[in-house]
């Protein structure tokens, strides 16, 4: 069994990473700054609570916790608030990354585990391959693939193993449902729960394939114990739909006959992001087992036990008359 050290562990993916580690019998510590409002602890993993841009704080936690694996997770994960917001997101997605992995390579680390994204392949042609040149389309894709190339240096000369896992638009219980900017289907379910229309940038042909968090954290879990140092995967459903598709199943899951708004494209937004998950099939023995229905199903029997809840809208570093109507507090 493991030391293992999950940071942005009260977030949603990291959070069901954590309680599957500790269900199979490792030393868990989760560091998170509550920065994205969840608050999901497990009792029987270990938390700090640091914001982890804060340098000589992360360096003290993780020269106390002596982790031999690294999951990386936090991040704040708005790629079309990168746009508006590069500061934030650049700090939250790279330096983050950073300040989290020298100490713990210090510290005897063997092997870490970033969570990229499928925004590092940019409007590349779909479906894409680990094999593709990425080239994203914006900023939050841009400090990801950073963290991948920087793992890529540093582990030539530093020896320690990685793994990069690129995960393709997950969703399921926990997911945070306060952000305007981010997580679609726990953003239209909560907009749903008030009884108002959610909204759909662009005439709703963006194609993406909505990924259950249990089939995404098992892939995640694997990639920190098999053979697979220096591998990147792609990871998620294989089946993708149309965002005007994604609302019309919306519908029929929750039996609303509220119709959905359609505001103007955001800047920057790929149009269809679609992943090839052939490759962590072969190597990890990845399977995905829930369809879009049966997990919209879920996560909504989980939204209406949480209630609804109000946006939290942050400050925008370049306000612009290309931001979406719907960011801006009534
Ligand atoms: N959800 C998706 O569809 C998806 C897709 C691709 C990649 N990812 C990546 O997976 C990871 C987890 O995503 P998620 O959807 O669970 O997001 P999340 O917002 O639920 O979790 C991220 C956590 O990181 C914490 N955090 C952020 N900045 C921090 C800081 N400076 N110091 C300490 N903690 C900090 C937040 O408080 C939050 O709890 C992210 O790196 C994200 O970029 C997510």
């Amino acid at each position: 069994m493991s030391k293992v050290l999950v940071t942005g562990a009260c977030g949603f993916i990291a959070s069901h990473l954590v309680d599957r580690l500790v269900k199979e019998g490792h030393e868990v510590y989760g560091i998170d700054d509550l920065s994205e409002g969840l608050n999901n602890e497990n009792p029987k993993a270990t938390y700090y609570y640091l914001d982890l841009r804060d340098t000589e704080a992360t360096d003290t936690f993780v020269t106390k916790i002596k982790p031999e694996i690294v999951y990386h997770l936090a991040s704040h994960a708005s790629e079309n608030k990168a746009q508006f917001n590069p500061i934030e997101i650049f700090t939250n997605n790279y330096n983050t990354f950073l300040n989290t992995l020298v100490p713990a390579l210090r510290n005897g680390m063997k092997r870490i585990i970033v969570a990229s994204s499928i925004a590092v392949y940019g409007g590349i042609k779909p479906p894409f391959t680990e094999e593709d040149r990425p080239k994203p389309e914006d900023i939050y894709g841009w400090a990801k693939l950073m963290m991948e190339e920087t793992l890529e240096i540093l582990a030539k000369v530093h020896g320690f193993e990685y793994v990069i896992v690129r995960p393709h638009n997950v969703y399921g219980p926990r997911q945070s449902a306060i952000s305007p900017y981010r997580n679609v289907i726990a953003l239209w379910m909560n907009t749903l729960l008030k009884g108002e229309s959610y909204t759909i940038y662009g005439a709703g042909g963006q194609r993406r394939a909505y990924t259950y968090i249990d089939d995404l954290v098992d892939g995640l879990y694997k990639c920190g114990f098999e053979n697979v140092a220096g591998e990147i995967f792609n990871l998620g459903a294989d089946e993708a739909f149309t965002l005007t598709e994604l609302s019309d199943v919306l519908q029929e899951v929750t039996e609303s006959n509220i119709l959905p708004t359609h505001l103007p494209d955001r800047p920057q937004e790929v149009v269809h992001a679609v992943e090839d998950h052939t490759k962590a099939k072969k190597v990890l023995g990845y399977k995905t087992s829930v369809d879009l229905k049966e997990g919209l199903r879920r996560t909504w029997a989980y939204a209406k036990s949480r209630g609804p809840q109000d946006l939290v809208y942050t400050d925008i570093e370049l306000p612009s008359e290309k931001m979406p109507k719907n960011w801006i507090k009534k």
